[in-house]
């Protein structure tokens, strides 16, 4: 889209741009191909099948850019990127070097850093975030999910469906296991999802779940406790293209209420500035936290994101390469180190280390999901502009001016190195 909007400026020669992406019939992209492209913007899948069947070679290939590098190497296409590195040529025919850019929303992780290892060399760091903070627009909160404090979850047993780990325990509520107070966790977490959209009426709202099957299990919840209050779509990697996208603008239209995705499936999706986001799990990984904040507030406007945190380690599913359906129809619930699909997820841990992680302690509220009355409570209605909170933006520019003059700077050196190294070689 970005590449179609600023071509209009670039007239003679025309750049020939083309989306190279699955779910649509290869046959138009490669008549497209063979007419001449000068940039391909594709997702992995696709590219792989078209450079397989010869429709597409690299060897005239010039830059070579990664974008949400992160999410691609999460997602296992490490062994991917490096083939396409490898069929592209160091140096060109026409004797310039290669270039790549690699954009990545966490540019510390380690997949990111080794990779950039691995196939670039001397690679500038333009970090624009700068610390981790989580933006003054965002209003975040934590409530812990205890299944021996709160026993709802004995009478809702019926009603909510899990992701079955436990479907061979034997689950019964007065036999205190581990076993037992994790498949509670899992009925009580997606009844808080409903206390808190109750609780805060909430009308728009992104949901986060770990897994596919977590998504599809809370959409059907939210349909049996049905009416337009919990009108849903869901989001996930299982579901075709034109369903996403179809759910996808059902949710912008607002037509209705909730979506429900994974985290992998929300990457990319210009989402942002939603009045409320519910996690239903907090992240492994400390640094992601921050990241997927962000989508709730908005300049001037408050959000309020909640995350559902278990008292109680969760035996939860993990399908790796190992698993010989990719989680599909899987129901090996032995421990991954047993050779299984299954591991016990440790949230109380993984809250520490994001507290650690930001300096911070997060806001705990209880079990009635109120949002106890602070500094924003009764001064904002989230999603609605605020007013008077000290959002003074009338030395915005000032403010901004330091930021602004950074990037300007790094902008400028970037371009004088390329300038130097063009004419250098000339
Ligand atoms: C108690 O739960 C454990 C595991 O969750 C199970 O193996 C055991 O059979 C249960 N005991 C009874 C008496 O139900
Ligand atoms: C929400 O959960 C997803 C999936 O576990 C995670 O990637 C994301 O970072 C989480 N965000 C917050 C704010 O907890
Ligand atoms: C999943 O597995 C069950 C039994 O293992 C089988 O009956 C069912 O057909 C499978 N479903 C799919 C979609 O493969
Ligand atoms: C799970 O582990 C047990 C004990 O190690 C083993 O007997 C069983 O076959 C395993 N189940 C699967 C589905 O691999
Ligand atoms: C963490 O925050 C406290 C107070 O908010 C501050 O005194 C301390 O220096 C911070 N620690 C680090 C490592 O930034």
């Amino acid at each position: 889209m970005s590449i179609v909007n600023f071509k209009k400026y670039l007239k003679d020669p025309m750049v020939r741009e083309l989306l190279v992406v699955g779910g649509v019939p290869a046959k138009q992209q490669i008549a497209a191909l063979n007419s001449g492209i000068d940039i391909v913007v594709g997702t992995p899948g696709r590219l792989e099948d078209l450079i397989q069947g010869g429709y597409l070679s690299l060897t005239h290939c010039r830059f070579f850019v990664l974008d949400e590098a992160d999410g691609l190497l999460k997602q296992g296409f490490t062994e991917l990127i490096n083939k396409l590195h490898r069929r592209i040529p160091k140096v060109t025919s026409d004797g310039k070097k290669l270039q790549m850019v690699v954009c990545s929303a966490t540019l510390h992780s380690f997949e990111v850093k080794k990779m950039a290892e691995n196939l670039m060399s001397f690679p500038t760091w333009v970090d624009l975030k700068g610390e981790d903070a989580v933006p003054e627009t965002v209003h975040h909160v934590v409530v812990m999910v205890d299944p021996q404090k709160d026993k709802s979850w004995y009478n809702l047993r019926s009603h909510i469906l899990t992701d079955g780990v436990h479907h061979r325990n034997n689950i019964r509520p007065g036999n205190i296991t581990a076993e037992t107070l994790s498949e509670g966790v899992k009925i009580m977490k997606g009844e808080y999802c409903i206390r808190a959209i109750k609780e805060h009426k909430m009308d728009r709202c992104i949901i986060f779940c770990r897994t596919k099957l977590d998504c599809d299990n809370l959409e059907k919840y939210f349909r049996q406790v049905g009416g337009n209050e919990f009108s849903c779509v869901c989001l996930h990697g299982d579901r075709k293209p034109p369903e996403r996208k179809a759910n996808l603008e059902k949710f912008k239209r607002q037509e209705v209420k909730f979506l429900i995705c994974t985290d992998v499936v929300a990457r990319g999706l210009d989402i942002t500035g939603l009045p409320f986001m519910i996690n239903v799990t907090l992240p492994d990984e400390k640094s992601n936290y921050v990241h997927r904040i962000g989508r709730v507030g908005r300049t001037g406007r408050m959000g309020l994101a909640i995350s559902l945190v278990s008292s109680v380690p969760e035996k939860v599913w993990y399908h790796g390469e190992w698993c010989p359906s990719h989680g599909r129809n899987c129901s090996n619930t032995n421990l991954t180190l047993q050779g299984g699909c299954c591991t016990w997820y440790n949230e109380p841990q993984y809250l520490a280390e994001i507290e650690e992680h930001l300096n911070i302690t997060i806001e705990q509220i209880g079990p009635d999901l109120k949002v106890p009355l602070n500094e924003f409570d009764g001064k904002v209605t989230y999603g609605e502009k605020c007013i008077n909170r000290g959002f003074n933006y009338q030395n915005h520019v000032q403010q901004m001016a330091p930021i602004v003059a950074e990037l300007a700077t790094y902008e400028s050196k970037a371009q004088l190195y390329y300038l130097k190294k063009h004419f250098a070689m000339r």
